[in-house]
């Protein structure tokens, strides 16, 4: 062989190495709808892409079921390559265990401290000075969708507002349709209640109430009046029958519903139909109320592991969630948005471009997740499930209850 040919050889040889380095890597989430799976098939199509390999780890439901499969996995000693979890408090006992990796050599290296916009996101991922979580998106509770059809076959004008949506209950009823479309599982009236109380009792009485855990506000008649608004909007919903929160945004998609409250991914749902931003649907940020975006969403954890090869191959993704191109062609399927502020959106949608003005006009608010531990959400959660789901559960019964679990809240 000439010394050229050698020489070549030796060289194709060196490049070698980062293809036979291509790392399998298990990664969990619950991004089971249509539009998620759109979304999550991104990030897949991007790994792959780097010469390593995403195996896909769909937990079918909700958080909520997926959650204590994925912490229950990691806790067991089968740990995954990677996981979705949200943004808040649900790794924080992974973190104190010791089983997820240390994610501060990336961060410092691609300086996530200047990108990673608003910083909360990042102090969400941070416990004792140390990254654990690559943010991924922003997702805002803060919204009722609205079929304009389904208005326009009651005889109403769309709502502007939430006053507005439920005076049109009748006209929706007597049109046939259900006027508040709600899933069965227990996040979602939870969900929605929260962001009820933050349009009907205000956001600074909101975070009083959940970022103090002030059981006097909580007991206030101002926070009294979110429960009799609920129990309206329990009605509104009553012939509701649908299970996933994604049938429930097929009801609005369809028109056999008037409205949702739902979080920002329901508009993977709506483009995945082909529906349009304000021709086909409106979406009112802060119920019509006050216009806000509430930082949820996710974050992906990397459990810890005893192959060199796999923890590489976890750094390399971590990089890749937060890299500008990934985060334009994750968040624009996802319906959600970008956790950096040097991207462009331009074919974002129109509700999407509006969660992006209240972001950049710094109208936030920590997502309910961010504030309370996982046990008082779920204690919130069961309230709210026995209330939205009770015909006699009065208003003033909800409220003491909830109080009860605002005052014990660590
Ligand atoms: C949330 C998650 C979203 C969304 C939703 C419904 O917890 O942050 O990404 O997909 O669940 O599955």
């Amino acid at each position: 062989m000439t010394k050229m040919k050698l020489a070549l050889a030796l060289l194709a040889s060196a490049a070698l190495p980062q293809a036979v380095l291509a790392t399998d890597l298990e990664v969990t989430h619950w991004w089971t709808s249509g539009g998620e799976a759109a979304a999550v098939a991104e990030m897949a199509r991007a790994f792959d892409a780097s010469g390593d390999k995403w195996v896909d780890g769909a937990i079918a439901g909700s958080g909520g079921t997926a959650r204590p499969i994925i912490i229950s996995r990691i806790l067991g000693g089968d740990p995954m390559g990677a996981t979705q979890l949200n943004h808040g408090l649900q790794a924080q006992e992974l973190i104190q265990a010791g089983l997820l990796q240390d994610l501060t050599e990336v961060a410092e290296a691609e300086g996530w401290k200047d990108i990673i916009k608003p910083i909360s996101l990042l102090d969400a991922c941070t416990f004792e000075g140390k990254i654990y979580c690559a943010p991924v998106n922003i997702h805002s509770w803060q919204w009722l969708w609205l079929s304009n059809a389904a208005f326009e076959k009651a005889g109403v004008a769309v709502p502007t507002t939430w006053d507005e949506f439920v005076a049109a209950g009748p006209a929706l009823e007597a049109a046939g349709i259900i006027p508040l479309a709600m899933g069965q599982q227990p996040w979602q009236s939870s969900g929605a209640f929260s962001v009820m109380a933050v349009a009907i009792a205000g956001q600074d009485l909101w975070l009083t109430v959940h970022r103090d855990k002030d059981e006097a506000a909580a007991a206030s008649p101002e926070f009294g009046k979110v429960f009799e608004a609920a129990v309206a909007a329990r009605s509104m919903a009553a012939k509701s029958n649908v299970q996933d929160w994604n049938q429930a945004t097929n009801l609005v998609i369809s028109g056999a519903a008037g409205g949702q409250i739902m979080g920002d991914w329901a508009q993977g749902e709506f483009q995945l139909a082909g529906q349009v931003a304000g021709t086909d649907y409106t979406c009112l940020p802060g119920l019509g109320v006050n216009e806000v975006i509430s930082t949820g969403g996710d974050a992906f954890y990397f459990p810890v592991n005893d192959d060199a090869e796999v923890t590489a191959a976890q750094k390399r993704l971590a990089s890749l969630l937060v890299s500008k191109e990934l985060q334009v062609a994750f968040n624009l399927k996802k319906g959600s948005l970008p956790i950096r502020g040097d991207v462009d959106l331009a074919t974002a949608n129109d509700c999407m471009k509006k969660g992006l003005e209240i972001l950049a006009a710094g109208a936030i608010l920590p997502s309910q997740d961010e504030l309370l531990t996982p046990d008082a959400q779920g204690q919130i959660e069961d309230l709210m499930v026995e209330f939205w789901n009770s015909t006699t559960m009065s208003a003033a019964d909800a409220h003491a209850k909830y109080v009860e679990i605002i005052a014990s809240a660590e």
